[in-house]
């Protein structure tokens, strides 16, 4: 097999302990009139007053948007980019969780194309360029600072959707492990378990015929050689790292490892794509209202017993990055050593270990199994092939909590 890869990433990315304050400096070489935005909980932070004031005294005019909301319901963007008087901005500079940086990738769609949100749901839809966006992640998890989609919830749909464009990756993403020393633990662990299901996800997404038109053509577009190494660094720093950050969250170590790791992981799926696990919770986050993280997590472990037939050398080398020693184990026996720490981590972090402990109830197993396939950017990817009956027993077994029978 002939080596093959695709990659798309912001410009440039920043990291380490201080780096926020590169902020200013970036923004000024950006353009000249930023609209910030970030949610009311950062606001009010000593932190992000300083980082305004820094920007300002870079010469960069600010407009702070300091409203948004968990999940950006579709209509608060439009409520902020039409309601900004005389300024016009020439650059977006989101802080916050993934939720801002998602707005702050809408916002700057809107500001430079108008229309509604709408017209842009699916993939390939942007026409060209957003505003420079520059991204600075409060959460270790989403990897929406390198990622090319924005996910957002519409009250005309029952599902969140997705915008999904290579125009939507910000130009500079600014990564500061102090900024995330706020977090609690919970939120912690639920960001934490996102990006090691991206990796996960990355790492053993379908690898496709390499045909010139393929990264034309799709945004996620399977494992490749440059996703691969992405993915392994950041499941290695998990593996090292996510339980002493929930434990400790004043572990300055484990902090710094896991935000790279959740950047990293958005590197390898903003590119390979996400697969069954993030296509089932889109339903069961829809009728449980529980954390995206949280969803994807208690999925994965079923999702990879569902794979473990099609990606058994995959999954092996997901066990010796998280640090099981190979000890001349052939791969399948590797493999299900990598599923079985996935599972054990999960659990001394606090992820449930079923649907039925997420809050679904039984009767909606064929519903979330339906909606689910119905969700095919995501399910291409996914190494075994779904079909539906497929699908119902993978949400059965997921719901009761019995990973063997996903097999
Ligand atoms: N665009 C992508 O590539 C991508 C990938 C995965 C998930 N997502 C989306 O991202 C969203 C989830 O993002 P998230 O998990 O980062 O959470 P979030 O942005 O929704 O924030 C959750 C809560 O955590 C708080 N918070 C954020 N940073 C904090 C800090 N440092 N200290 C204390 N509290 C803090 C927020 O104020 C908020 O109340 C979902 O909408 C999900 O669908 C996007
Ligand atoms: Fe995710």
């Amino acid at each position: 097999m002939s080596l093959f890869g695709v990659l798309r990433l912001p410009n440039e990315i920043v990291f380490g302990v201080g780096q926020r304050h590169a902020l200013a400096a970036i923004a000024a070489r950006t353009g000249k009139r930023a609209l910030v935005v970030t949610d009311e909980r950062f606001a009010s932070t000593p932190a992000f007053a300083e980082i305004v004031a820094s920007v300002k005294a870079a010469g960069v005019s600010v407009h702070v948007h300091d409203a948004v909301l968990p999940d950006v319901p579709r209509d608060t963007v439009a409520a902020c980019t039409q309601n900004l008087g005389d300024f016009s901005p020439d650059m977006v500079i989101g802080i916050g969780g993934g939720s801002c940086l998602d707005f702050a990738k809408c916002a700057a769609l809107l500001l430079r194309h108008g229309g509604a949100l709408q017209d842009y749901y699916g993939e390939f839809k942007v026409p060209g360029p957003v505003l420079p966006l520059i991204a600075v992640p409060t959460t270790a998890g989403t990897g929406s600072e390198v990622t090319p989609v924005a996910v957002i919830s519409d009250p005309d749909r029952t599902l969140k959707v997705g915008i999904s464009s290579p125009y939507l990756i910000a130009s500079s993403a600014i990564c500061d492990p102090e900024l995330t020393y706020s977090c609690p633990a919970g939120l912690t662990a639920i960001a934490g378990a996102d990006a090691l299901t991206h990796a996960i996800e990355a790492f053993t997404a379908l690898r496709r015929d390499p045909a010139p038109e393929l990264a034309q053509k799709h945004v996620f577009v399977g494992k490749s050689a440059l996703t691969d190494h992405f993915a392994l660094l950041a499941i290695e720093l998990l593996g090292r790292s996510l339980e002493r950050a929930v434990r400790d969250g004043g572990d300055i170590e484990a902090r710094a490892d896991v935000m790279m790791a959740a950047t990293a992981a958005g590197c390898a799926f903003g590119s390979a794509g996400t697969a069954a696990a993030h296509a089932i919770q889109y339903p069961v986050g829809a009728v449980t209202h529980t954390a995206h993280g949280l969803g994807v997590a208690a999925l994965l472990p079923y999702v990879m017993t569902y794979n473990r037939s099609a990606s058994a050398a995959e999954f092996a080398q997901v066990a010796i990055a998280l640090g099981i020693d190979p000890g001349g184990r052939d791969d399948v026996d590797l493999a299900q050593a990598g599923i079985d720490k996935v599972t054990s981590l999960f659990a001394a972090i606090g992820i449930p270990v079923s649907l039925k402990a997420l809050g679904l109830v039984g009767d909606q197993v064929e519903w979330v199994a339906s909606q689910a396939i119905g969700i095919e950017r995501l399910i291409k990817n996914n190494p075994r092939p779904l079909d539906l009956p497929a699908m119902v027993r993978l949400v059965q077994a997921a719901f009761d909590g019995d990973r063997e029978a996903a097999a």
